[in-house]
C-alpha cells in the first residue's frame, strides 16, 4: 500500500498522538503553586497592579478581587481600563475595582498617580509593578528618558518610591515586581537610560531594562530590612499576551502558532505575579526572584551583584530626584 502525506497526517493515531502530546505540554506548562488552591482573603486590603488592563495584569488583579481586595487598575487609557474594570467587577462579584490613569514612561503622570492614591487610600498592602512593553521603537520621552528605560524601570522606579511610606504604615506589605528571563542577556551601561549606546534589535533595550528590575527589587529589599515591607521578582513565563505587538507581524505571526503550544495562558502567566503577592509560602520572603513555576532560583550573576544594585538604584534615585 502507498501512502501519501495527507493520508499519514489524517490517520487517527496521528491525531490521537497530536492530541496526547498537546496536553503532556500544556501539563508542563502548570506552576507548581496552583492561586485557586490558595485561600487567602484580602478584604480590607488595597492593592495596586500597573497595566492592568490586559494580559497578565488583568489575571493578577482578577484574582486579587477575588479575594475580596479593594484593587487599583493602574492603566494609560481610560477606555480600555474601563472595560477591564467592568470585566473584573463582574467576574470576580468585587465592585470595589477602580481604574486610576498612569503612564509609566511619563514621570509627571507616575506623580500626579501617586498623589491621587496618596489623598484618597488610607493604605497600600500590595503593589504588582507589571506594566511594562518590549520592542519599542527608538524614542526618547519629553523628560529626556530612553522610552523602554522610562516605561519599564524609571517610571516604576518612582511609582514605587512615592508610595512606600504608605506600604510601610500597612506593614506587612509586599512589592512585586514583574521581571523576565530575559534579564540574562541584559547589560548594565547607565548611558542607555538617556538613549544613548543602545542598540535597538529586538527584544535587546528591553532585557537590560528587566536587568535593572531586578537590581532594584534586590537594592529596595536590602533597605526595607524590618520595615515589614517585602520586594521580590519573578518571571512570569512565556506568555500569549499582546506583549509582542510593537514587534513585526511576521515574528508576530511566528510566536503566535509556536505558542498555541508552548506558551502559557495569561492566566497561567499571573500564577508566579500571585505567588509573590499573595502566598503564604513567601511570607516575610524579600529580595529574592522566582521562576515561572514559582520555584525560587538565582537570577544571572550580574543580577546578584549587590554593587551593582545599589548603583543602579542610586542612579535611578538622582535621575528622579533631578525631575522633581
Ligand atoms: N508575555 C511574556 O511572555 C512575558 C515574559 C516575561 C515578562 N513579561 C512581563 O510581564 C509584564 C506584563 O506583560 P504582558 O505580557 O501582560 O504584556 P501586554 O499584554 O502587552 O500588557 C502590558 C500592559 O502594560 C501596559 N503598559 C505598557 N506601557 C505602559 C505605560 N507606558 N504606562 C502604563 N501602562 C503601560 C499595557 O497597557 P496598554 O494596553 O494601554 O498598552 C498593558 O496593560 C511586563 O512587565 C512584561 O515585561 C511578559
Ligand atoms: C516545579 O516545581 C516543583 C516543586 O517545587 C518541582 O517538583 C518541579 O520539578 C518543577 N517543575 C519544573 C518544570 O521546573
Ligand atoms: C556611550 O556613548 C558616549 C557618547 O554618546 C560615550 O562617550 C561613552 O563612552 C559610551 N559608553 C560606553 C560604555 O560605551
Ligand atoms: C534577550 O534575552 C533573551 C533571553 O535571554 C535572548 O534569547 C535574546 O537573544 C536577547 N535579545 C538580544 C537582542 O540580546
Ligand atoms: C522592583 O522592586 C523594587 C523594590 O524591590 C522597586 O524599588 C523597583 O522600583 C521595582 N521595579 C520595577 C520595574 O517594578
Amino acid at each position: 500500500m502507498e501512502w501519501n502525506c495527507v493520508q499519514i497526517f489524517s490517520h487517527p493515531a496521528w491525531a490521537i498522538s497530536t492530541f496526547i502530546l498537546f496536553f503532556i505540554i500544556k501539563a508542563q506548562q502548570k506552576s507548581a503553586w496552583n492561586p485557586r488552591k490558595c485561600k487567602v482573603q484580602l478584604k480590607g486590603k488595597t492593592a495596586i497592579v500597573t497595566g492592568a488592563n490586559t494580559g497578565i495584569g488583568k489575571f493578577i488583579a482578577l484574582d486579587l478581587a477575588r479575594r475580596d481586595a479593594r484593587v487599583i487598575l493602574g492603566c494609560r487609557s481610560a477606555a480600555r481600563g474601563a472595560a477591564a474594570m467592568r470585566e473584573i467587577r463582574q467576574r470576580s462579584g468585587n465592585p470595589n475595582v477602580h481604574v486610576r490613569l498612569v503612564d509609566t514612561s511619563s514621570l509627571s503622570s507616575v506623580r500626579e498617580f501617586c498623589q491621587a492614591v496618596l489623598a484618597e487610600e488610607d493604605r497600600l498592602d500590595i503593589l504588582v509593578n507589571n506594566a511594562g512593553a518590549s520592542g519599542l521603537p527608538r524614542g526618547i520621552t519629553p523628560e529626556g528618558l530612553e522610552v523602554s528605560f522610562a516605561t519599564n524601570h524609571v517610571g516604576p522606579f518612582l511609582l514605587t518610591h512615592l508610595l512606600l511610606d504608605l506600604m510601610k504604615h500597612s506593614a506587612p506589605a509586599r512589592i512585586v515586581n514583574v521581571s523576565s528571563f530575559n534579564h540574562r542577556k541584559g547589560k548594565v551601561d547607565f548611558s542607555h537610560f538617556k538613549g544613548e549606546n543602545l542598540t535597538y534589535i529586538l527584544d535587546s533595550v528591553y532585557n537590560h531594562t528587566k536587568l535593572h528590575n531586578i537590581l532594584w527589587t534586590n537594592e529596595l529589599a536590602r533597605r526595607l530590612q524590618g520595615t515589614g515591607v517585602t520586594a521580590n521578582s519573578l518571571h512570569p513565563g512565556v506568555v500569549m499576551t499582546e506583549m509582542m505587538r510593537h514587534y513585526h507581524w511576521l515574528i508576530r505571526l511566528v510566536f503566535r502558532m509556536v505558542g498555541i503550544f508552548f506558551f502559557k495562558s495569561a492566566e497561567q502567566g499571573a500564577v508566579s505575579s500571585l505567588y509573590c503577592a499573595v502566598a503564604e509560602e513567601t511570607e516575610g520572603i524579600t529580595g529574592k526572584y522566582f521562576d515561572s513555576n514559582c520555584s525560587l532560583v538565582l537570577p544571572s550573576p550580574l543580577a546578584r551583584d549587590p554593587v551593582l544594585a545599589a548603583k543602579s538604584f542610586e542612579y535611578c534615585e538622582r535621575l528622579v530626584a533631578a525631575k522633581l
